[in-house]
C-alpha cells in the first residue's frame, strides 16, 4: 500500500475502511513526500460507532475507534481530511457523482471496508467509476484458500472475474498468513489499474 501510493507520487487517496486511521497516516504522510501536505486530499470511509456485532461478523470486520479518536489522529496530519460514516453502499455513491461532476481525479484507492462479497461487490462498482488511467485501485483480502469459511468472503471471487481486456490486475506479494480457528486464513493484495489502449 504504502509502496504504490509512494512509487505513483500518488496525492489523492480514498481508502474504504479506515479503521483507526493508522495506515491513512502512513498513506497521507507518503504522499507529503510529493506534495505540499496541504494539497494532500484523503477521504476516508466508514462505520465507525454505527458498525453492528451484526455486521463485524457478515463482513468479517474488524471494530473501529470513534470517528472522533479517528478524524483527531488524521487532522493532525495537516492535509485535507474527509471522512464519511455510514454503509458504503449509501455513501459512496454520493461521493462518486460529486467527484465525476467536478472532475477530481483520484490518484489511489483502497478497497478494505466490508468483506462480504456482496459488499466488496458494491464498493467496485462505484470505485471503478472513479477510475482514469492514472488511477491505482488496491485490494486487501485475496485469499487463496479453499476452505468454506473463506468462500462467502474477501475480494477473490470477483477479482478473477475482472475483465482483463479492461484491467490490468496483478495479485501481488508476498501473501500473509494469519491463525483463525479453522486454519490459516491466507491473504494477498490485489493492484488493478485501467489497460492503455
Ligand atoms: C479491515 S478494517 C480496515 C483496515 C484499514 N483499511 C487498515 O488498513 O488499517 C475494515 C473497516 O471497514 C469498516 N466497514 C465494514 N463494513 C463496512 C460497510 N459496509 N461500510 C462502511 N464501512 C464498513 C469497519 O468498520 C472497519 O473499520
Amino acid at each position: 500500500m504504502i509502496q504504490t501510493v509512494y512509487r505513483r507520487r500518488c496525492r489523492t487517496l480514498v481508502e474504504i475502511g479506515t479503521y483507526d486511521g493508522v495506515h491513512a497516516q502512513h498513506m497521507i504522510e507518503t504522499a507529503g513526500i510529493f506534495h505540499p501536505i496541504s494539497d494532500v486530499e484523503y477521504f476516508g470511509f466508514d462505520l465507525f460507532e454505527l458498525l453492528t456485532d451484526d455486521d463485524l461478523e457478515k463482513e468479517f470486520s474488524k471494530k473501529p475507534p470513534s470517528l472522533a479518536e479517528v478524524a483527531q489522529r488524521l487532522e493532525g496530519t495537516g492535509a485535507n481530511v474527509g471522512l464519511s460514516v455510514g454503509y458504503t453502499s449509501e455513501t459512496l455513491p454520493k461521493f462518486v457523482r460529486e467527484k465525476r461532476n467536478s472532475g477530481t481525479a483520484i490518484d489511489f484507492v483502497f478497497i478494505d471496508g466490508g468483506h462480504s462479497i456482496e459488499t466488496i461487490t458494491s464498493d467496485w462498482s462505484y470505485v471503478r467509476e472513479l477510475m482514469n488511467v492514472n488511477t491505482v485501485v488496491l485490494f486487501d483480502d485475496y485469499y487463496s484458500n479453499t476452505e468454506p469459511e473463506v468462500q462467502e468472503v474477501g475480494c477473490r471471487q470477483l477479482v478473477d472475474k475482472l475483465d482483463r481486456r479492461e484491467y490490468d490486475v496483478e495479485v501481488l506479494e508476498p501473501e500473509d498468513h494469519f491463525t483463525k480457528e479453522w486454519g490459516i486464513l491466507k491473504v494477498r493484495m490485489v493492484r488493478a489499474t485501467l489497460r492503455s489502449r
